[in-house]
């Protein structure tokens, strides 16, 4: 059931702000779009917050810093310059965090743009978009994820979101994890969707204390085409955005499932644009999100990690 947008109004405005003291929230992909406006609601929902912005852009990492500082002057705002779609520069944000910080209340991932590209191997031997927008994602989670249990530990909000594709997954075809025999620009979206939405599911069931989210945001105003030549961005991105929504409400749906909606404190939930859930006992949920499913893929990624861990030293 969609989750009416007057009420996730109502409960953003009426969050008790001294719910969690000196929260910690953490945007990766916090320089443009969802994640940027996620970072403004934090910011106006919090007292004395501390927030990471993480992106390659130090022009938008500065302006989103202003922006935060003008939106709540006591927050403390670092941003964190890191190219993510190399596991070597995922692991340094976390462990940079780690350092820093002895919990984490909000991770918010939102890195990645819609790439229109062929397969296309990094340095580390995993293809780019994969990077980004999975294994990269998994990689900072799984490293904050003490962090985030000292959150919950303390009873604050505790919560992890992805931003991509919930409820457009198909099934996974673990004979191509890496995609390496079939690589379309649907093929590939949509089976990104599928991994995002299974670790979901395995870190909910590992860390019953934490809540885990993926969610679809519909059609949002941003940069996301920025990659494109300019005659598609012409074309699609104009038609397009003439029925997306703003980044604004955008970042209202996102901050109710990683702060203030209550439905979320814990748990796995893949989320549709109006945050109805898209869970079901019908294909093709029910057959890609089986547990062995999801066990299976989190043995791949820990391969996966391995294996550019090991194509690091090499380069290096
Ligand atoms: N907008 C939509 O309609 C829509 C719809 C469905 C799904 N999504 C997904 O939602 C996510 C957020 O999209 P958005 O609309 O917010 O897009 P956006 O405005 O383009 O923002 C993307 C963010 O990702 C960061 N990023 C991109 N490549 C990076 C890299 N190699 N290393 C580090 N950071 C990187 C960008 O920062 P820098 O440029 O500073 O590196 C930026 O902060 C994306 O994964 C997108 O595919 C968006």
């Amino acid at each position: 059931m969609s989750i009416p947008y007057a009420t996730i109004q109502k409960i953003n405005t009426s969050f008790n702000k001294d719910f969690v003291k000196n929260p910690v929230g953490v945007f990766v992909g916090g320089t443009s779009g969802i994640g940027e406006h996620t970072a403004y609601e934090f910011a106006k929902l919090t007292v004395n917050p501390t927030i990471y912005i993480v992106g390659r852009s130090e022009e938008s990492g500065a302006r989103v810093q202003d922006k935060i500082k003008k939106l709540n002057s006591n927050a403390t705002v670092h941003f964190l310059k890191h190219d993510l779609k190399y596991i070597e520069q995922a692991e340094r944000v976390a462990n940079i965090i780690r350092n820093k910080e002895d919990k984490v209340n909000v991770l918010s991932l939102s890195q990645g743009s819609l790439l229109n590209q062929p397969r296309t191997e990094t340095s580390e031997g995993l293809d780019e978009k994969f990077a980004l927008l999975y294994y990269g994602r998994w990689t900072i989670v799984k490293m904050l994820v003490p962090l985030l249990q000292k959150a919950a530990d303390q009873g604050g909000p505790a919560r992890v979101l992805s931003v991509l594709s919930a409820g457009n997954e198909r099934s996974v075809d673990f004979d191509d994890l890496e995609l390496k025999k079939n690589y379309t620009f649907l093929h590939s979206n949509l089976t990104a969707a599928s991994y995002n939405s299974l670790a979901v599911l395995r870190f909910a069931r590992k860390y019953p204390n934490i809540s885990f989210c993926h969610t679809f945001p519909g059609f949002v105003r941003t940069q996301v085409f920025r990659e494109f030549p300019l005659w598609q961005r012409f074309f699609v991105a104009g038609v397009a955005y003439l029925f997306a929504k703003s980044p604004e409400v955008c970042a209202e749906h996102q901050i109710y499932v990683a702060l203030t909606g209550p439905e979320f404190a814990t748990g796995g939930h893949l989320l549709g644009e109006n945050l109805q859930s898209t869970q079901t006992d019908k294909p093709p949920y029910s057959e890609f999100a089986l547990e062995e499913n999801q066990d299976k893929l989190w043995e791949h990624t820990e391969a996966m990690i391995n294996r550019a861990n090991e194509n690091d030293i090499i380069e290096s």
